[in-house]
């Protein structure tokens, strides 16, 4: 009794006879579930929330538990890898439509057809760092009853709340920033009663619940995760303009940068420029040999943990992306991804220039 942490409730069988509901892991109505999507509300400012067994599973929660046979979705171009694959090897089976749309509110609404029931998108994206204006999007999209949907992984809700700013659900690979520390897979989803409701709906019919275990970590992980974003955000915005002023480098690709072409938008509605960056080393520099050299640095896939790591997103978060849709989208071989982590600032950087001699 008394304990500052919720009691870990492992049972899969949940005596029911003095309860109001049926209980069951895969209702997502257990102990460690509700008080973990009760924070995530309080987090993302919603109304209702949904905690998965991954972040697929939460992408899956939303298309399918709100899209069907005649829909047609708007999504940006240069999303996660794995969306990208879900949406083109999966939605045409269920008869849902989709076009792709350049990342900006504009070219998202002049996509839109009379039978977009959503759009989609991530800002800021995976692994270009693309910014949309969020207000924009959830704008037109309203007066169309149009539902706006954003994978808001790479911000975390310490720096963006888009459902402040009109959007109808907000999801996260947890994997990332919420568990923070490379352990645990889950997935969120936030919105309104009714629409997290179907996209639960959904879940409980495929399974996709995450065990108690992990609700358990994820709900210690946000103990902390105002801290590790504030430090891994500094720590990103010191080594972007670092990375930014050495020749050997190419383009970085930050909005916290003034040269990031969604800088004054990303000022304007992010309270921090975030912990993600992606750069082009320069022709002569073998990425491989480049990643091999790094010490301190760790060269893996997955992102947001305490420990800074890097990944070339043609050989990993990207591989799935046909080779023309990646030239196209500007995600060469010479492209690398940072997540920066809460180590001494100066350790990191040293680390990456270091690397390039
Ligand atoms: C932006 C983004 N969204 C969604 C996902 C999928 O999340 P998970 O791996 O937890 O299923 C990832 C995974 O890397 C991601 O980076």
């Amino acid at each position: 009794m008394g304990g500052l942490n919720t009691p870990l409730q492992s049972s899969s069988a949940i005596e029911y006879l003095d309860d109001s509901e049926v209980r069951y892991p895969r209702y997502f109505n257990t102990l460690n579930h509700q008080v973990v999507a009760e924070k995530m509300n309080a987090l993302e400012c919603a109304e209702a929330g949904l905690v998965a067994s991954s972040g697929m599973a939460a992408i899956s929660a939303i298309l399918f538990g709100l899209l069907g046979n005649g829909d047609h979705i708007v999504l940006t171009e240069g999303l996660y890898g794995g969306t990208h694959a879900l949406i083109v090897n999966e939605l045409k089976r269920f008869g849902i439509d989709y076009s792709f749309s350049a990342a900006n509110a504009a070219s998202l609404e002049a996509a839109v057809k009379p039978a977009t029931r959503m759009v989609y998108l991530e800002s800021p994206s995976n692994p270009l760092m693309t910014v949309v204006d969020l207000a924009a999007v959830s704008g037109f999209a309203k007066p169309r009853n149009i539902i706006t949907v954003i994978d808001n992984t790479f911000a975390s809700p310490i720096l963006q709340n888009p459902l402040q700013l009109g959007f109808d659900l907000v999801m996260h690979s947890g994997t990332k920033y919420l568990g923070g520390h490379s352990d645990l897979i889950c997935g969120t989803v936030n919105g309104s009663v009714e629409l997290v409701k179907k996209a639960r709906d959904h879940l409980v019919n495929y399974g996709g619940c995450l065990n108690a275990q992990d609700c358990h970590l994820l709900e210690r992980s946000l103990k902390t995760l105002e801290i590790r974003v504030t430090r891994q955000s500094n720590n990103a915005e010191i080594i972007a303009h670092r990375l930014d002023q050495d020749d050997r480098i190419g383009r970085v690709h930050y909005p916290g940068l003034e040269n990031h072409p969604g800088h004054a938008i990303a000022a304007r509605q992010m309270a921090g420029f975030g912990g993600m960056l992606s750069f082009e080393l320069a022709d002569n520099i073998d990425p491989e040999t480049y990643l091999r050299r790094l010490q301190l640095v760790n060269c893996a896939i997955s992102l947001g943990g305490v420990e800074t790591t890097i990944c070339q997103p043609i050989a990993t978060s990207h591989q799935k992306v046909s080779e023309q849709e990646r030239q196209r989208l500007g995600i060469t071989g010479s492209l690398l991804r940072l997540s920066v982590g809460i180590e001494d600032v100066d350790d990191i950087a040293a680390d990456l220039l270091q690397a390039l001699a």
